[in-house]
């Protein structure tokens, strides 16, 4: 569906954790036959590779105040993402690193992993190397703000807090792990706050981003209503 010659299409989707991003990417890329990036998995995997680099055993605040003082260069973790298949695989010393990225340790530590500007500039070139091959739906944060602030199709997700502390639940249940609801929301917060705060490639939704408020939302909802903006933008 490019239109301009080889220029790639991207679509960027941006939003807070639990707005449902991952889902309706994943979706929306299918429909159109488009690679779905997921810049979260590549800093979850830049933090799995310092975790392990680190030994195990550190406090998150620990893990974090080395990474920082050790100067951290990403390049030298074993990192590499690759297209397989037409889909993304997170690799960690050649072997996909699969669910060992979405562990809650992993979740606590990619703060620091995600502050530090040497990582931010690894994670963007890695995008925007995808963007020279292929039509991408990209989710994140700063995808429309900071990485591909040139595309015209931008579209910000959100939802309540309690709606989204409800979706984490949801998915820690299919796991067969108990939550309770004011942690979850409390910990999401706590998450939309350091995400808004980061000097560099904060959270933010783009001046020329959709905003759709998916509260009430199915994920099919949304995939037929960025289809239908898009179907306007195309
Ligand atoms: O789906 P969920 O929001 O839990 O996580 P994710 O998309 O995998 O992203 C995990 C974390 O990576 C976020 O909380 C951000 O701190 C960071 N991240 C970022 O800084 N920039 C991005 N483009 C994507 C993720």
């Amino acid at each position: 569906m490019s239109k301009r010659g080889a220029a790639k299409t991207v679509i960027a989707l941006d939003g807070p954790a639990g707005s449902g991003k991952s889902t309706v990417a994943s979706m929306l890329a299918e429909r159109l036959a488009y690679l779905h990036a997921d810049s979260g998995a590549i800093y979850r995997t830049l933090t799995l590779a310092w975790m392990e680099r680190m030994g195990e055993g550190l406090s998150p605040e620990d893990f974090g105040r080395l990474a920082t003082a050790d100067k951290l260069r990403p390049e030298e973790l074993g990192v590499e993402v690759r297209l397989v298949e037409g889909r993304q695989s997170n690799c960690l010393n050649g072997v996909d690193v699969g669910a060992r990225i979405r562990t809650p340790q992993v979740t606590a530590r990619i703060r620091y992993i995600a502050d530090m500007r040497a990582c931010r500039d690894v994670v963007n070139a890695q995008l925007r190397s995808f963007a020279r091959v292929a039509d991408l739906v990209v989710d994140g944060r700063d995808i429309g703000s900071v990485v591909f602030p040139e595309t015209p199709y931008k579209f910000y997700l959100d939802a309540s807090v309690q709606v989204r502390a409800e979706r984490r639940q949801g998915e820690f249940q299919r796991g067969g792990a108990q939550v309770g609801m004011e942690q979850l929301a409390r910990e999401i917060h706590e998450r939309d706050e350091q995400d808004r705060a980061r000097p560099f490639g904060a959270l933010r939704q783009a001046e020329d981003a959709i905003l759709i408020d998916t509260s009430l939302l199915s994920p099919n909802d949304v995939v037929h209503r960025l289809l239908s903006y898009l179907q306007i933008q195309f």
